[in-house]
């Protein structure tokens, strides 16, 4: 068996709308669109991830939420119906899906095996969160290739930003090592929005473009400028600023994905390719791409 490899990284961040606004048959409401430019974003990622022919793709979701350490979807074939608690009205998407199992377990043991408390899991009717879901529908509609799903611990909002991220990098090291071991060919997802502030009224029309822009001006430059960092390649910059962004942004990477993936990769400084930027209900939305050849050849 030859090693694995990590080929990419995408930041692919998980507003229901998005799912929304593209209609497909999976999702029970129907819209006239929206929030087209990230969508647009999404398209070129998607033809992007075409190009690496994963075998698997690895998403964390801060919307799996398991307070008791780290879990990791252990079963073959999932299927149901994933509602977003916070937007019914837009999100109710029958899924189907196949998880790589022996992949998530390799990732479990070497978690366990790096000190992180870890675990599988092996119910069959579980709901899987429309974190994983709108990631994964965005970046392949197709549903053809396999996953392997990671819970949200969450330990930077009870242990604190840095002793949390810490816990971060340590799964990241670890899903390396199991992809390596297992010998697949991963892509790797971090499902998180950028600056978080978030309007807390939905227009009368929720695809009414007018109404959509950043909550607030702060917000909007610590995008831009975490972005510029990101397109130049400046990785350890950023992980610098991380935990101030985190704290004036109130941005949904303390959930830990970027972390993750970046340790997975091992915090390349090569740029990341912008597909799009974009605003859902004020919250910022970035799909970028780390190729991980680009990596091999610095
Ligand atoms: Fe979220």
């Amino acid at each position: 068996m030859d090693t694995g490899k990590i080929l990419a990284g995408f930041l692919a961040p998980h507003p229901p709308h998005l799912v929304y606004g593209e209609n497909p048959p999976q999702n029970e409401p129907r819209s006239k669109g929206g929030w087209e430019p990230l969508r647009w974003a999404y398209e070129r990622a998607r033809e992007n991830l075409e190009k690496y022919k994963p075998d698997v793709l690895l998403v964390h979701s801060p919307h799996w939420v398991t307070q008791q350490g780290h879990h990791f979807l252990g079963v073959q074939n999932l299927c149901g119906k994933s509602v977003d608690p916070i937007f019914p009205n837009l999100f109710r998407y029958s899924f189907e899906l196949n998880v790589d199992v022996e992949l998530a377990e390799a990732c479990c043991e070497e978690a366990s095996a790096a000190g992180l408390t870890a675990k599988m899991m092996r119910n069959p009717e579980f709901r899987v969160d429309y974190g994983t879901i709108t990631t994964l529908h965005m970046i392949r509609p197709q549903w053809d290739i396999p996953i392997v799903g990671i819970s949200a611990n969450n330990s930077p909002y009870y242990l604190g930003t840095r002793e949390g991220l810490e816990e971060m990098d340590i799964l990241g090291s670890a899903t390396r090592r199991a992809v390596e071991n297992t010998g697949r060919r991963a892509v790797l997802l971090a499902s998180n929005t950028l600056c978080h502030y978030h309007f807390s009224e939905e227009p009368a029309v929720p695809e009414d473009m007018s109404q959509e822009h950043p909550h607030d001006y702060e917000g909007y430059l610590w995008d831009m400028r975490v972005i510029e960092l990101l397109r130049r390649g400046r990785t350890n910059e950023v992980f610098e600023l991380l935990p101030q962004f985190i704290d004036e942004a109130f941005a949904e990477v303390k959930s830990g994905a970027f972390t993750w993936m970046f340790s997975a990769m091992g915090y390349p400084n090569i740029p990341g390719e912008l597909h799009g930027y974009g605003t859902v209900i004020g919250t910022g939305n970035a799909v970028m791409e780390w190729d991980m050849s680009a990596a091999a050849l610095a």
